[in-house]
């Protein structure tokens, strides 16, 4: 099954700001879910859920903490958090030491990796990411955690694209790893 990756940024590569993301756009949060929980693109009439199993979401242990207790851990899909803490524990997670243990899952579910910034970067840097969905806005949200996704796309065709306003103009990408 694809190893998926999630992100969204605004126009200046920013995606977080003093721990969480700084803005909440409620077109951006309908695409994560259904994503992410059903894998339906909801800009696309094609796209189709062909899965029975559950899909899981995979993110640092700094992304779980920032999640409210209402989206922790979030619903209808198996969380899974990344620490290098032994002792660390988590109600509703699936808690694992190594990004490698994630390829246990891989034959059967749809993996979908949601951050943040460490763990993205590891994901992309080990090549290990089949499709990535990148959410643009239109606008700067003073960020103190930037993500350049343009530097990591050379291997990747962008395959879908929808443009919207929800207070700023949105852009949702969808690229494919280029085979061969
Ligand atoms: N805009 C977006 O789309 C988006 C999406 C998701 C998150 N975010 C934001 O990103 C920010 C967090 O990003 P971040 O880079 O600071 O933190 P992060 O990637 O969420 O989590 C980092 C933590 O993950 C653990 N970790 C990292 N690599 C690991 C590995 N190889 N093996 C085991 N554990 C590992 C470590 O936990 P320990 O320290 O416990 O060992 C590390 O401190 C938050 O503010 C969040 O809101 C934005």
């Amino acid at each position: 099954m694809p190893i998926s990756l999630i992100v969204c940024t605004d126009n200046q590569n920013g995606i977080a700001k003093d721990g969480k993301i700084p803005w909440h756009y409620p077109m951006d949060m309908r695409y994560f879910k259904s994503i992410t929980e059903k894998n339906i693109n909801p800009f696309d009439a094609k796209s189709r859920n062909t899965l029975n199993s559950m899909n899981i979401v995979v993110m640092g242990r700094k992304t779980y903490n920032s999640l409210s207790n209402k989206y922790r851990p979030l619903p209808n899909r198996l969380n899974i958090v990344l620490t290098k803490n032994r002792k660390y524990k988590s109600h509703g997670a699936m808690v694992v030491h190594h990004l490698t243990d994630i390829f246990d899952y891989v034959d059967h579910n749809n993996i979908y990796i949601i951050g943040g910034k460490q763990i993205y970067e590891q994901c992309l840097e080990l090549s290990i990411i089949d499709r990535i969905y990148l959410n643009t806005i239109d606008h700067d949200h003073k960020c103190d955690i930037q993500l350049n996704m343009s530097t990591y796309l050379s291997n990747f065709a962008c395959t879908f694209s929808h443009e919207d306003i929800d207070q700023h103009a949105i852009r949702f990408g969808i690229y494919d790893k280029i085979m061969g």
